[in-house]
């Protein structure tokens, strides 16, 4: 099997590269990734030439065209994928999301290709804090940012390609995943890094707003359960049962890194924050049998805080510019 990994350098992209060397030395894998501030291709570094790396953008047709001819498989992470990125300037979020996922779909069109489409639980919006319920196949649309916004129209190109096409795709949406590779701009490697480098964790507001975290190898995981035996057409939901407030994950990160709880402040909060996201797997589980491996969510992120520890030339470089790039965002601290 030749599959092509569309974003394969980036952090869920990537590790997903890294599983598939591990758990399927058969699969041919070519990835596809324009290397933007995201990623520089070092995450696929130890993989050496096991795999193919083809730097080119999604949205180049001719560029598409050849690589999806090539391949038996298409999955698709390739995205813009920063929320607090998208308020500041949400343009390339239309064109890689949006402009990106119609390249893709009718490449795959043409040569009669199977696709997976991963997405995001944001395309429902969210829900409030108090509330008992969560996100099924069945919660209607309904995003809040540019950047959850253009991810739903991306998963509504994909339907609409199945429905009047005939495409064979299958599409998941996923809860918000840690991990190894995981850019320093996202909450997780965020305040680890800050930790390791002794300043404040900076939590947005009250700190309340609830996500469900799952370990990126249980999200690809769950993605080749949907690969193997997913039904064409169908969305299936991936989660872990893994809902935290930011306040208590950020307590989480300082006890693994051995330094006080209190050590965080409250910065200016994101606009249009969403107070919270979680997700009902129960299709994905009973339907095809997929299970997290990572059950408990204090030892995945201290085995994070371990990789972040041990890889500092990894996430050094894009450290300083990251935080300017905050700053010069007009994050301020409040008084609290
Ligand atoms: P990321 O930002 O770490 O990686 C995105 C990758 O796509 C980068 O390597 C980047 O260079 C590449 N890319 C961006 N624009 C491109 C273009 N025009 N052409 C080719 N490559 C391009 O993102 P991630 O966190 O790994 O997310 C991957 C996918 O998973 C996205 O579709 C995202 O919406 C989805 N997702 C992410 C999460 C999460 O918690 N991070 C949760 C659910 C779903
Ligand atoms: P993030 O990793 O950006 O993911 P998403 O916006 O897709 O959920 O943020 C996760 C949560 O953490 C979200 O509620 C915003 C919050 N957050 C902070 O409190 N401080 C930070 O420095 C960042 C980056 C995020």
């Amino acid at each position: 099997m030749r599959i092509l990994v569309t974003g394969g350098a980036g952090f869920i992209g990537a590790n997903f590269v890294h599983w598939t060397r591990q758990h399927r030395p058969e699969v041919e894998v070519t990835v596809l990734d324009a290397l933007t501030y995201a990623s520089d291709g070092s995450s696929l570094a130890p993989l050496g030439d096991a795999i193919t790396l083809v730097e080119g953008d999604i949205t180049d047709a001719a560029l598409v065209d050849r690589l999806v001819a090539d391949s038996d498989l298409v999955v698709h992470f390739a995205a813009e994928s920063h929320n607090d990125n998208s308020l500041v300037d949400p343009s390339p979020f239309l064109q890689t999301n949006v402009i990106g996922t119609y390249t893709i779909l009718e490449a795959v069109r043409r040569h009669g290709v199977r696709l997976h489409h991963v997405s995001t639980d944001e395309v429902y919006g969210d829900l409030a804090l108090d509330d008992p319920a969560r996100f099924t196949e069945d919660t209607p649309y309904n995003p809040s940012s540019p950047y959850s916004s253009t991810k739903a129209a991306s998963d509504l190109l994909v339907r609409a390609w199945v429905r009047s096409f005939g495409v064979q795709a299958t599409l998941s949406n996923c809860s918000n995943n840690y991990g190894p590779y995981q850019h320093v701009e996202k909450f997780i490697p965020r305040q680890i890094t800050n930790g390791i480098d002794g300043l404040p964790a900076k939590l947005y507001g009250d700190g309340l707003n609830v996500r469900d975290w799952i370990h990126v190898d249980d999200h690809n995981s769950a993605v080749w359960t949907i690969i193997d035996k997913g039904r064409l057409g169908e969305t299936y939901l991936i989660g872990a049962d893994g809902e935290q407030n930011n306040k208590q994950v950020v307590q989480a990160i300082l006890r693994a890194l051995g330094q006080p709880e209190d050590s965080y402040e409250h910065v200016t909060d994101r606009p249009g924050h969403d107070l919270r996201y979680a997700i009902d797997s129960t299709k994905l589980r009973t339907e095809l049998g997929w299970a997290p491996q990572y059950a408990d969510f204090d030892e995945g992120l201290k085995a994070t805080v371990a990789w972040y520890r041990d890889n500092e030339a990894w996430w050094r470089p894009m450290k300083d510019r990251t935080e300017a790039k905050y700053a010069a965002a007009g994050e301020a601290v409040t008084a609290r």
